[in-house]
């Protein structure tokens, strides 16, 4: 009451210029701690490594090799540099945490780049040898086929005949949801249609977080503020986020939001397509609400948040906002 009053005797032009400086201090204190947040966690700034870093390097590397090998005229001999050093950190790899999908596909993909040289009269005998020892650790039967590249067929990957402008312009954010549990199966489709998202170099760093207990939605939904009103109807609470550890030097300090916005997309239109209704819910929290966010919902602090998603089964008929879009004149720049 006291500062209301005392209020009135700032001028507003000084109240504005006071305003715009405190938001200014906010912005640069978020700042430095989202920087604190990825220098403790990203792969080159973090003083320990977890597995995951380790995944992640692995990652990084097999797919400069795996991307080599995809172009249309891959050098012969290409990348040798980045061949042994993928090798000497599979070695590590395999040394601290044994084979996995990751490692395999590391292996696989060192294997598709000996016999592409083979096949073009470089013999890598050395490398081979060192793969056959790898090799030898790994349980013959269970090793999948993943790594390296894949041949496909324009018949098979062209899917022109699918009306993707129908599906997409058939999708709406629903806030009205008809009653009933959406099956964790549905979910788990959902999930593993939109693993396909692109990320850069296949890191992958998202996670999805599924909530269905009514107390833990309630618990949840009160760190949002966009869901007043339908968010309490929706069967599950998903919460998507992205890890910091797979990304690595000051450049990729903004690539966890992009790959984590991808997929959120990605998971909208896959849940759209097993018919299950869904609305993001903006996660644009302040930290202190980020961290109280994550207390309550298990997360851990090298993630960051994306996006909420209100998941509910479709009524027969509901409302809808229309949200028009802007004229594609008005996005596209046509250089
Ligand atoms: C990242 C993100 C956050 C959003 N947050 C909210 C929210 O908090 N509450 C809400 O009702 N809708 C939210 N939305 C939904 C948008 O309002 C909606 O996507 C937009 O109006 C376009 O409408 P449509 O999804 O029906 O095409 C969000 C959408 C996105 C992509």
């Amino acid at each position: 009451m006291k500062i209301m009053s005392f209020k009135k005797f700032i001028p507003k032009p000084i109240r504005r210029i006071a305003l715009r400086m405190l938001n200014h201090i906010q912005l640069l204190n978020y700042y430095f701690k989202d920087m604190n947040r990825y220098s403790k966690h990203s792969f080159d700034f973090s003083n320990s490594k977890a597995k995951r870093h380790h995944e992640t390097d692995l990652i990084y590397y097999y797919h400069k090799i795996e991307k080599g090998l995809s172009l249309p005229n891959p050098r012969i001999g290409f990348g040798q540099k980045v061949v042994n050093h993928l090798l000497s950190i599979l070695n590590h790899y395999i040394k601290q945490y044994g084979w996995d999908n990751v490692s395999i596909a590391a292996l696989n993909t060192l294997y598709s780049y000996y016999y592409f040289n083979e096949k073009n009269d470089l013999r890598l005998n050395e490398l081979l040898n060192k793969l056959e020892e790898l090799s030898k650790t790994i349980d013959a039967i269970s090793r999948p086929t993943v790594g390296g590249i894949d041949e496909v067929k324009k018949v098979d990957i062209d899917k022109s005949n699918i009306d993707f402008k129908e599906f997409a312009f058939s999708r709406y954010s629903i806030r009205n949801y008809a009653p009933g549990n959406v099956s964790i199966d549905l979910i788990k489709e959902a999930v593993y249609i939109a693993q396909k998202t692109p990320s850069v170099c296949n890191r992958q760093p998202w996670r999805v977080y599924v909530y269905s207990n009514e107390e833990d939605k309630i618990n949840i939904l009160k760190y949002q503020n966009g869901n007043v009103g339908f968010g309490d109807g929706a069967s599950k609470i998903l919460i998507v986020t992205s890890e910091l550890k797979d990304f690595r030097g000051p450049r990729e300090r903004n690539q966890s939001y992009i790959d984590g916005g991808m997929y959120s997309m990605s998971l909208i239109y896959a849940l759209h397509s097993l018919g299950v209704g869904s609305c993001a819910l903006n996660l644009a929290v302040s930290p202190q609400t980020e961290t109280e966010l994550k207390n309550t919902a298990n997360i851990s602090e090298s993630e960051v948040l994306i996006m909420m998603i209100a998941v509910g089964n479709l009524p027969k008929k509901l409302n809808v906002a229309s949200s028009p879009r802007r004229a594609v004149e008005d996005v596209i720049a046509i250089n």
